[in-house]
């Protein structure tokens, strides 16, 4: 894909302007006001002075659109009217493709069918589009989600799509149409038509709604399960809502159709449905490609409540943040935008939204009173809640509140807690050793991961720095990566990827005589390696932020020098080889006091000792401040 140049694709999505030889414009990642995006034609890379997001034009296509590897390439391939070269796939699987692309067809039909007899005909105006009006909902909004009607009788659409030459296999197969007594009848009749998309704005299902009440029928009927629509990975209104849940940083979760499109009407366009069943885990990686910041809003009544409670442990686990807004009584987000405003809803969402963790201990809190027995459930409860807080630092941060708001002594917490993640961690293990080796184990590798996710983060910041900084100049003898190289020769890197990447420029630096040039990785063919280069380069800081914050050390400034920037970097990347230095000697001292050792346990002090007083001095001189 050499004949694509980074600022024709980007140019698609954003406004460019030209910079000497570069061109500048707002990033399409964060929110700016003043242009950070930065494209390079010399290079044909883009990158983010802001946040911090490069790549190229494929890495373009993956984030911004959500794309696939393949589907990147499909979308330059049409672009460019390049040819790209088909990968030998086995009959079945281009038998399936082809399936595919004809219930696409038939669907893409089909919501233009909906649509034009919602604006066109007599019927579908006096009821459909009426109805829709009466909901408050404006013509460029029913546009904008192709809502649509299906007339009342027994086989309109089938006699059109018919007529028109669509296959009644492929009819049958998306649903739009069953089979009874030897003819064809519609599977929508007499109901207003919600058309759901994937992520590239292709239909793949319907959901009908019935326009008054009716005795033996469901409010919605949807479309069934197909190869193009599976309903436990889909979220209706993420298709409309990708751009401003990515600018906005946050996803609101509701239940409906309705609460989705009367949302949009408000100005408020980050928001999806779980369509009324409880969410998957598939529903919440979704999410978690745009953003890890998720609103629930749920009716404010026992039902709402109980549905939100159940969506929450899975939301966790993928690590989200979760936060939940609770409405008033009776109402759902579609009835309380409606009657109060944007305004209003916004500020009542502001005011209201509670980390859901915090909001389960105010409920339980609130459940239990004064009866002892009740609140030792409602500690389990919460306590199950924790365990699915898989970041240790939010887990630590929220149990503390927990512990408050519960009045239960923080230390329980931890333990009960605890004991819980490793229950759930040696579930996975097959193989069973006896309790206490289990529990030693455990404990062992629960410190051990700790320690290698410390040491990871200090060597991806270094990584970062080396590869933005590596030509510069530290001081008239070396370079910033000679500088880096040299300190941590000892220690080859922990983490597989990085220490390819180091031994890559080392290698590259003795046979080039210099730092690899900057579009070195984005053009090697090995792709793990320009993945993982483009992942340090696109990364946030948040994590080591989120680490220092906890350990409460101040790091300098961001904005420091490289110089500063790689000086800090190798100081907290050796604090942490001290740190698990230190771990070792306690593990040690524990056998060694085990075992009734004295010497040995005096000879570990000794050492202990100055570690001890290294550390100490090295934290110092990181121009940190240890207030612990
Ligand atoms: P609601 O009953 O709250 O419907 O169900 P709604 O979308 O708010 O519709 P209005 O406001 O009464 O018109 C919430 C969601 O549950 C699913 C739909 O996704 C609906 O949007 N649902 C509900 C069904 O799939 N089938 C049903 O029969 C009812
Ligand atoms: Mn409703």
């Amino acid at each position: 894909m050499d004949v694509t140049r980074v600022e024709d694709v980007v140019g698609d999505f954003v406004t460019l302007k030209k910079r000497g030889q570069n061109y500048i414009g707002l990033c399409p990642f964060h929110n700016e006001r003043t242009p950070s995006f930065n494209v390079s034609p010399a290079k044909n890379i883009y990158k983010c002075f802001g946040c911090g997001k490069a790549g190229d034009a494929i890495t373009f296509l993956k984030e911004h659109e959500q794309l696939s590897y393949r589907e990147s390439l499909e979308f330059l391939a049409r672009r460019y009217n390049i040819k790209i070269e088909e990968t030998v796939e086995d009959s079945e699987a281009i038998a399936k493709k082809q399936m595919e692309e004809g219930l696409y067809v038939v669907t893409g039909f089909a919501q233009q069918y909906f649509s034009k007899l919602l604006f066109d005909s007599d019927e579908g105006k006096s009821v459909g589009l009426s109805y829709f009006h009466e909901r408050g909902y404006r013509d460029n909004l029913i546009e904008k989600f192709q809502l649509g009607y299906a007339v009342n009788a027994w086989d309109a659409f089938y006699k059109t799509a018919k007529e028109k030459g669509y296959s009644e296999k492929l009819l049958q197969e998306v649903g739009l149409i069953s089979e009874r007594k030897e003819n064809f009848i519609d599977f929508f009749r007499g109901r207003v038509i919600f058309p759901i998309h994937n992520l590239s704005g292709k239909v793949i299902a319907f959901a009908g709604r019935y326009l008054k009440k009716e005795e033996n029928s469901p409010k919605y009927i949807n479309s069934p399960q197909t190869s193009i629509y599976d309903k436990s990975r889909t979220l209706f209104g993420l298709f409309q809502a990708r751009n401003a849940i990515r600018q906005h940083e946050e996803c609101f979760l509701v239940e409906g159709y309705t609460d989705v499109i009367s949302m949009h009407q408000a100005g408020i366009e980050n928001v999806v449905a779980s369509s009324g069943t409880s969410l998957t885990i598939e529903q919440s990686r979704l999410m978690k490609r745009f953003t890890s910041n998720i609103t629930i809003l749920y009716d404010g009544d026992a039902a709402g409540m109980k549905a939100a409670v159940r969506g929450m442990n899975i939301l966790l686990d993928e690590d989200l943040n979760v936060r939940l807004v609770l409405l008033p009584e009776g109402e759902d987000p579609d009835s309380f935008v409606q009657k109060h405003g944007t305004t209003p809803f916004r500020e009542f969402v502001q005011k209201n939204a509670t980390n859901v963790v915090l909001f389960q201990a105010d409920l339980l809190n609130k459940e239990t009173g004064n009866d002892p027995i009740r609140k030792a459930e409602a500690i389990r409860e919460i306590v199950g809640t924790l365990a699915h807080v898989s970041d240790p630092i939010k887990r630590q941060l929220l149990l503390r509140e927990c512990s408050t708001k519960m009045l239960v002594d923080e230390r329980i917490l931890i333990a009960e807690v605890n004991k819980l993640r490793r229950k759930s961690f040696s579930k996975e293990q097959q193989q069973k050793p006896s309790l206490p080796e289990q529990k030693m184990l455990n404990e062992a590798a629960e410190e051990q991961m700790q320690f290698t996710k410390e040491v990871f983060i200090a060597e991806r910041d270094l990584m970062r720095i080396l590869l933005e900084s590596g030509n510069k100049k530290y001081n008239d003898d070396s370079s910033i990566a000679h500088y880096i190289i040299s300190s941590i020769a000892e220690h080859p890197f922990e983490h597989p990827n990085y220490r390819a990447l180091m031994n890559e420029i080392i290698n590259h630096m003795n046979n080039e005589n210099t730092f690899p040039p900057e579009n070195y990785f984005m053009q090697h063919p090995n792709e793990e390696m320009k993945r993982t280069v483009i992942g340090l380069l696109t990364q946030s800081y948040e994590l080591s932020e989120n680490w220092e914050k906890m350990h409460e050390i101040f790091v300098t400034e961001k904005e420091t020098n490289y110089i500063k920037d790689a000086d800090s970097a190798l100081r907290r990347y050796n604090l942490r080889i001290i740190d698990r230095m230190i771990a070792d000697n306690s593990k040690e001292m524990r056998e060694a006091e085990k075992s009734g050792n004295e010497e040995e346990l005096m000879k570990h002090l000794q050492v202990r000792k100055s570690l001890n007083d290294l550390r100490k001095q090295l934290a110092a001189e990181t121009n940190t401040v240890i207030v612990k």
